[in-house]
């Protein structure tokens, strides 16, 4: 058996012979359900989340480009809605590619790219940021396993500056029962906080409130990789995270109040069973000279 691709209004599945599938939205590449073979969804969804390309979708994993957050005013990017316009723009689906091709057994995976390119935005949008760029979004499922890759082109004459985020909302069955491994000794720049800086003490980080914290942790002192982090509910492990190029990962949950003054977040309830677990490069801005390309990526494995 092979996997099974389908595109219709706007909307790709990809089905492993295992069970494991994949939903796409082109409108902001975003993945909507990750669910493994036995059926799990893995990916928190709002029920109010607009899928009519009104507005960025809430839940699953929007994608963040080029900024995080509320742009700097005098950045570049100072004129970009919050957190870019990845997440609002129709991308095309560029194709599927076998496991084969990617070197592993024939049913283990399917890799499905998608496309986003300057040429494509509104005039009113290009004007905002006037770059020619192209980016390629890389999904790759494979058994209870889902591959995020992002490369970015800058297809222009002049250099830019960009940011790049995986913003995942990771379905949890308790928030106050679920913890981060992994973080231990991080310094963070605390948005609750009035982004102040601090620095991770806990071996297992634990969620008693609204939490929006970017965390960059440091390197594997060995061989200088990033560390992957694990998500625990009642102590076992769920998720485990690892990212390629990606220095910061935010650690985002609203918490009761922020969450009922969001019109697109339902059940009011829901914010228990999300945490947004935010690979990305953020805390600065990587530059892309004329004709060079950058590429991140991370991986979302699920223990359950
Ligand atoms: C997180 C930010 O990544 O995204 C939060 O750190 C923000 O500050 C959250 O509230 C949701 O953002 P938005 O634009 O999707 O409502």
């Amino acid at each position: 058996a092979q996997p099974v691709v389908d595109l219709s209004d706007n909307v790709l599945t990809a089905r492993l012979p295992s069970g494991d599938s994949v939903t796409v939205y082109l409108y902001g590449a975003t993945v909507t359900s990750w669910k493994t073979s036995n059926g799990t969804e893995q990916l928190f969804l709002s029920s109010a989340a607009a899928l009519d390309g009104s507005k960025p979708i809430r839940g699953g994993i929007p994608l963040v480009f080029p900024v995080f957050g509320p742009p700097p005013k005098s950045h570049a990017t100072g004129q970009l809605p919050q957190h870019g316009f990845a997440r609002n723009n129709y991308w095309e689906f560029l194709g599927k590619s076998s496991s084969e091709s990617l070197g592993r057994k024939a049913d283990d995976s399917v890799k499905l790219d998608f496309g986003l390119s300057s040429s494509m935005l509104d005039e009113s949008v290009r004007k905002k940021w006037p770059y020619e760029f192209g980016l390629v979004y890389s999904v790759t499922l494979g058994k209870g396993k889902l591959e995020c890759q992002m490369h970015v082109q800058n297809k222009g004459e002049q250099s830019f500056e960009f940011q790049c985020l995986f913003h995942t909302y990771l379905a949890v069955k308790d928030i106050h029962k679920t913890a981060v491994r992994g973080l231990q000794s991080s310094p963070y720049v605390d948005k609750v906080r009035s982004a102040q800086t601090f620095t991770e003490d806990s071996s297992s980080l634990s969620f008693t409130g609204e939490t929006d914290r970017v965390y960059t942790p440091p390197t594997d002192p060995k061989d200088n990789t990033l560390v992957p982090l694990t998500v625990t509910e009642d102590g076992k492990d769920t998720f485990v995270v690892t990212r390629d190029a990606l220095p910061d990962v935010t650690v985002w949950n609203g918490w009761e109040d922020k969450i009922k003054g969001m019109g697109d977040f339902e059940p009011k309830d829901g914010w228990k069973r999300y945490l947004c677990i935010e690979p990305g490069c953020v805390s600065s801005w990587t530059k892309l000279e004329a004709g060079d390309a950058w590429e991140g990526a991370c991986s979302f494995e699920s223990k359950l």
